[in-house]
């Protein structure tokens, strides 16, 4: 949610904050914006409605000469997407600039107080509220920027990563955060500034992560300067980080999107790599060997998420409860922390999220915390704040997603928990050694038998997809391992093709959504070889008895689906417990072409973020 760069140094800052406000688009992209201060003391703000792209034009024949600058790409929360709520925005005497992403609870109360001491406001976004409020403190109390900005934020409610700059400070940036990530990039007599590390990667690898309540002073030329909003000073603590730009560019690929579908071989690969050993018989994942006694006496575990990673908590749901035998319940997070949850002191609570950010997740895990649960995370992002805020977890490695259909952190989040459910297996008991290295065999051949499925599937699916493109419904049912997976080939549909689709577990349609059935609304079922197929096979009888028009996938050499229904996609064969990664991929190439045959911006489908750092 909303996306925030920001300069300092000797280069032309213009173009540092274009390319990263670029890197950060898939956080939001209803406008752009940027300030820049010139040295001597001006401060130019060009800002438009809509991407970043819009923002280029605007700005081609701009001055654009400054070594200092903020910028920011928004998602619209308080005011529509318009250039007059666009970001930065300035106090009323022009002097001072903010970039803002996040919400403040209590800015209609800060506001009525500026209107009585007779500021005026522009725009109807809360972050105009906090520029004016640290205008008003910096000239009332005569103070500093940097005084000014601490003591406003003190006024603060909600959450908020901001950076702030003045025309008569034009060598300093003004930088906190509250539950929105923010991290200082440090280079050769420059730093930099931004939402996550990817806008200044191919400048720097060091780094440091603001925390929560931190206030940061930067200033070129002189060291970092970071307290809490109680003016005491923070250790700085410099990370150095391990992305490279490769990661970040499309690689000869239309689409990050379609370029994550097939990365996933090597993300899975990467993801699995020094966690299945001695040729699959066993299973090391260090956030659960590093809580033995945790795992082994976790009388229920509890997974909170939201979205995409949702879905993979459900299978994870599947995979705990058959390897490990522990009862588990699965939460919408944003459901989760206003539930009033039972939580006991012997459960555990993993909290799932791609970005490490998600406000909702974020919540839910302190509200776990609170109760005295051990909390897990699993997450894609190396130092977001979900691994920071949670006491052990595991990195899904599958390196930056910028998508905003979650495709590679979805493999990536299943295989994982698949890691974790025999590692916890292995430690109960509940497996034997042989039964573990069955499934860790397999699993050391999934990154090989994805290839295979984008090899032999790419083309037929996107040839297929013209066949599917113009329907303006779709049911996605499966059972067991593969109901998760059609919820989660229904939403990627709807999230970049903007069609509606619905994911049922398969013998549920006949209470309800069969009254759907007609030829106009395609059934996508997904029907690996596993205990359920038989009753697959009855549910995919019962949607073509209606008329209804069925794709489906199934395992390789399946005979008894392939004659009823009107298409069929061949996966390999696995243990039931691996398929949903299999036959997951092929769902993202459907929605991903339907899309494209649909002219549909894929990478930035309309009014999402991928970033989701508000309620
Ligand atoms: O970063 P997170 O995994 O916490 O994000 C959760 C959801 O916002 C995310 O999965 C969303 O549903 C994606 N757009 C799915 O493609």
């Amino acid at each position: 949610m909303c996306g925030i760069v920001g300069y300092i140094g000797n280069r032309k800052a213009y173009d540092i904050l274009i390319k990263g406000l670029h890197r950060l688009e898939y956080r939001g992209y209803d406008s752009a914006g940027v300030a820049l201060v010139a040295r001597d003391g001006k401060i130019n703000i060009f800002k438009t409605k809509g991407k970043v792209e819009n923002l280029e034009a605007f700005c081609a024949d701009k001055d654009l000469g400054a070594c200092t600058g903020i910028a920011h790409t928004r998602w619209a929360t308080h005011g529509e997407p318009s250039d007059t709520n666009a970001h930065p925005h300035y106090s009323e005497d022009g002097n001072i600039a903010i970039v803002h992403n996040g919400t403040i609870e209590n800015y209609k109360v800060l506001k009525d107080a500026l209107i009585q001491h007779g500021c005026k406001f522009h725009s109807e976004t809360d972050t105009e509220v906090l520029v004016q409020l640290i205008e008003y403190i910096r000239i009332s109390n005569k103070c500093s920027l940097f005084s000014a900005v601490r003591q406003a934020l003190k006024q603060v409610v909600g959450a908020y990563a901001i950076a702030v700059v003045a025309k008569d400070k034009p060598d300093t940036i003004i930088a906190a955060r509250q539950s929105s990530p923010l991290v200082i990039g440090i280079g050769d007599n420059e730093y930099f500034l931004a939402s996550d590390a990817t806008p200044f990667v191919e400048y720097t690898k060091e780094c440091v992560y603001l925390k929560d309540g931190e206030i940061a002073e930067i200033k070129q030329g002189e060291s970092l300067r970071i307290t809490d909003l109680d003016n005491e000073e923070s250790e700085i603590d410099v990370t150095t980080l391990q992305m490279s730009i490769s990661q970040l560019e499309k690689g000869g690929y239309p689409h990050f999107m379609l370029k994550e579908i097939f990365e996933q071989p090597d993300t899975l690969r990467d993801c699995i790599r020094g966690r299945v050993v001695d040729r699959g018989h066993r299973i090391i994942i260090n956030g659960v060997s590093d809580n033995r006694e945790v795992f082994k006496n976790a009388k229920r575990i509890v997974i909170v998420a939201c979205g995409t990673s949702w879905h993979a908590a459900l299978l994870g749901r599947y995979l705990i409860q058959d390897m490990c035998r522990i009862p588990v319940v699965v939460e919408y997070a944003s459901e989760f922390r206003y539930s009033n949850p039972v939580i006991n002191k012997d459960d555990v609570v993993i909290a799932i999220s791609q970005s490490g950010e998600t406000a909702d997740t974020l919540a839910a895990v302190q509200i776990a915390k609170e109760a005295g649960a051990f909390v897990f995370g699993i997450s894609n992002v190396v130092g977001s704040s979900i691994p920071r805020e949670t006491y052990a977890g595991c990195y899904i490695h599958v390196g930056p997603e910028i998508g905003v259909a979650s495709t590679k952190a979805f493999t990536g989040q299943v295989m994982v928990l698949t890691l974790l459910s025999l590692a916890v297996a292995q430690l109960r008991g509940t497996m034997t050694d042989d039964q573990i290295a069955q499934v860790g065999k397999c699993v050391l051949k999934i990154p090989t038998y994805v290839k295979r499925v984008l090899e032999t599937l790419n083309d037929k699916i996107e040839r297929l997809s013209l066949t599917y493109t113009y329907a303006r419904n779709f049911l996605y049912l499966g059972r067991g391992y593969s109901y998760p997976v059609a919820l989660e080939g229904a939403l990627k549909l709807k999230e970049i093709s903007y069609i509606h689709a619905e994911g049922y577990p398969a013998a549920e349609m006949k209470h309800g959504p069969i009254a759907l059935i007609d030829q106009e609304m395609p059934t996508v079922i997904i029907a690996p070889k596993g205990h359920v197929y038989e009753k697959i096979v009855s549910n995919v009888q019962q949607v073509k008895a209606r008329g209804g028009n069925i794709l489906a996938i199934v395992t390789d050499g399946d005979t008894e689906i392939s004659k009823i229904a009107d298409h069929v996609l061949e996966v390999p064969e696995m243990p039931e417990c691996l398929t949903p990664i299999i036959t997951s991929v092929p769902l993202q190439l459907l929605s991903y072409y339907i899309a494209i045959n649909k002219g549909k911006d894929v990478d930035m489908p309309r009014n999402l973020a991928k970033s989701v750092t508000v309620e």
